[in-house]
C-alpha cells in the first residue's frame, strides 16, 4: 500500500476507504475538509504524518475483507448504496434521537443547561437533513441517473454548502457533549443518546464523503 502524502484527504479516503477510521479517530475532517493535503491536515492537528500513515497501513493490514472502492463502481450502484445505507436509516434514526433528546432534556435539563442547546441543534440538523435528502432524491440523484450529472453544478454546490452546515452542527454537538462522554451517573437514555449522536456523526461523515469526494466529482466529470 502506498499513500501519497501530497494527496488530498478526500482522495486518500477514496482510494483507501479504511483510512477513514484513522481520520475519524484523530478528528481529521475527511468529508467537507477533504480537499486539503494529508500533510497539512496532520500539521494543523499536531499529528505526526508518519504515525498517521502507519495507522492507515495497519488498519488495512488487519482488516481481512477487501475495501470497497466506490470510485470504481457505477454511479447508479453508488446512489443505491447511499440511499440504502445512509438515507433510509437516517430517516428512522433522526426521530429516534429527537425523542431521546426531548426526554433527557425534560428530565435532566435543570442539571445540565447544555441539554437545551443540544436539543435545539439536533432539531435544526434533523430538519435540514430531511429537506437536504429530499432535494438529493428528487433533483440531484435523478439528474445523475439520467446521465445529466455534468450539468448538475448548481445542485452540487447547494448540496456541498448544506454539507458544510451539517458538519458545523456535528462539531457543535461534539463540543456540547464533551466529546460524547456522558456525565457520571447519567441514566440509560442519556447514555444511549450520546452513543446514538456519535454514531450519527460517524455515518454522516462517511455519507458526505461518498457524496462530496466521489459522487459529485464523478458526476460533474461524466
Ligand atoms: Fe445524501
Ligand atoms: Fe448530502
Amino acid at each position: 500500500m502506498t499513500v501519497n502524502t501530497q494527496s488530498t484527504i478526500g482522495a486518500i479516503a477514496t482510494e483507501h476507504p479504511l483510512a477513514t477510521r484513522v481520520f475519524a479517530r484523530h478528528g481529521i475532517d475527511f468529508c467537507c475538509g477533504g480537499g486539503r493535503p494529508l500533510e497539512q491536515a496532520c500539521a494543523a492537528r499536531n499529528l505526526e504524518l508518519d504515525q498517521v500513515l502507519k495507522e492507515i497501513e495497519s488498519e488495512i493490514d488487519s482488516t481481512p475483507t477487501p475495501e470497497v472502492r466506490w470510485d470504481q463502481k457505477s454511479l447508479p450502484l453508488l446512489i443505491h448504496h447511499i440511499l440504502e445505507h445512509f438515507h433510509e436509516p437516517l430517516k428512522e434514526e433522526l426521530p429516534r434521537l429527537e425523542s431521546m433528546a426531548r426526554k433527557v432534556h425534560q428530565v435532566h435539563g435543570d442539571k445540565d443547561p447544555a441539554l437545551a442547546e443540544i436539543l435545539e441543534v439536533l432539531l435544526a440538523l434533523e430538519q435540514d437533513l430531511q429537506q437536504h435528502m429530499t432535494k438529493e432524491e428528487q433533483v440531484l440523484f435523478p439528474m445523475i441517473l439520467n446521465e445529466q450529472g455534468r450539468l448538475a453544478g448548481g445542485p452540487v454546490s447547494v448540496m456541498e454548502a448544506e454539507h458544510e452546515v451539517a458538519g458545523e452542527m456535528l462539531r457543535r454537538l461534539r463540543s456540547l457533549t464533551n466529546d460524547y462522554r456522558a456525565p457520571a451517573g447519567a441514566c440509560n437514555t442519556w447514555q444511549a443518546l450520546w452513543a446514538g449522536l456519535e454514531a450519527l456523526e460517524t455515518d454522516l461523515h462517511e455519507h458526505i464523503h461518498l457524496e462530496n469526494n466521489i459522487l459529485h466529482k464523478r458526476a460533474l466529470a461524466s
